[in-house]
């Protein structure tokens, strides 16, 4: 008997397209199966008017193939210069979805990202008030803290802060990877929501360190200890709303992965679908695959689920390619070191 699953079409709440060579060849990847995806808005320079978010939309459609259908939702970047009146009209035209910020020096391209949490308050009284989420890279960068704690200590140091000081505003703990994340946000009301990574359900900080560095496991925030990804699993197939997937699929060419300075990113994009639906089906959950990847997200954002169903098809382990071709340059594939059953059509 074919074991076969039909969901709703599924979302991607945080997605790393870039520009030029590296969009035209990634683009495809995500749009195959998801149906909207929360744009990263971390290019170089970044995407930090309203204006700019519209001309990068306009590229991403350009670069759409004539028969895909994919909708971007655009984000803000945001910098110490945001002007309120800029996003607000930003997302009065429908142009802008979410802002995100990074705390400056976190990762990939956040240098104009928020040094002074005071500057910014602003814009995030403005976003409270008119409903427009707030996507937060969740990590401290003073460099006395280790990198492995930087996310349990941003929480109490920066992001309940924010929080505490913007009743209303509705806030996305982006790529969560610790259970003090997971706990934070099942403590919260329902103003908060995370995005939680394909990746950070697969590997631990050994899979990076162990036997030889493994730089294509290499992301930010850093994949933590096993008891961590088990906090992020149990999240991600409970059924609690407040989970939802961001795959943080962040292309990088394996010239700049496989570097004496190696990038931040895995790129899960061609395989995401799969590798959800196995680890759903090893946690006993695969009735739970569709809220996760296709209902919470559009509830936080107050979106409609996606009318369109994709069905997944369990059979004999499915081949995909080890890299992508861009034009940018060959980009490898997250390698989730188990073999995959499950087919999207
Ligand atoms: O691993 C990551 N890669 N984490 C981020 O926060 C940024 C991203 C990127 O842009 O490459
Ligand atoms: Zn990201």
């Amino acid at each position: 008997m074919t074991e076969t699953l039909t969901i709703r079409r599924p979302d991607d709440w945080h997605l790393h397209l870039r520009d030029g060579a590296m969009l035209h060849g990634v683009l495809p990847e995500s749009a195959r199966h998801f149906a909207r995806a929360i744009i990263m808005p971390n290019l170089v320079p970044p995407v930090v008017t309203g204006a700019e978010a519209a001309a990068y939309r306009e590229r991403i459609l350009a670069a759409l193939p004539a028969d895909m259908a994919f909708t971007p939702l655009m984000t803000l970047y945001l910098t110490e210069e945001t002007d309120p009146d800029d996003v607000a009209r930003a997302h009065a035209d429908g142009i802008v979805t979410a802002v995100k910020l990074y705390p400056a020096g976190a990762t990939t391209n956040s240098a104009s990202g928020v040094r002074d949490f005071d500057k910014v308050r602003g814009v995030l009284e403005r976003m409270a008030e008119i409903g427009l989420p707030l996507c937060v890279h969740g990590e401290v960068t003073d460099p006395e803290v280790d990198i492995f704690d930087r996310e349990a200590v941003f929480i109490d140091r920066v992001f309940d802060p924010i929080r505490r000081a913007t009743p209303g505003l509705r806030v996305v703990m982006e790529h969560i990877t610790t259970a003090q994340g997971v706990d934070y946000v099942r403590s919260a009301d329902s103003d908060l929501g995370a995005t939680i990574t394909t990746h950070h359900l697969i590997i631990n900080r050994n899979d990076i360190l162990v036997g030889g560095i493994k730089p294509h496991y290499y992301c930010l925030p850093v994949a933590k200890r096993e008891e961590h990804r088990l906090a992020l699993r149990q999240a991600a197939t409970s059924g609690d709303v407040r989970f939802f997937l961001g795959t943080d699929s962040a292309p990088h060419v394996d010239a700049l992965k496989e570097h004496a300075c190696g990038c931040a990113g895995c790129f899960t994009a061609t395989n995401t679908m799969s590798i959800l639906a196995e680890v759903f089906e090893q946690d006993g959950a695969l009735d739970r695959l569709e809220g996760f990847t296709a209902l919470h997200g559009p509830a936080f954002y107050g979106l409609p689920p996606n009318e369109a169903r994709v069905t997944l098809t369990k059979g004999p382990p499915l081949t995909y390619p080890e890299k992508i071709e861009t034009g940018a340059g060959p980009v490898t594939v997250f390698d989730p070191m188990m073999p995959l059953h499950w087919r999207v059509d």
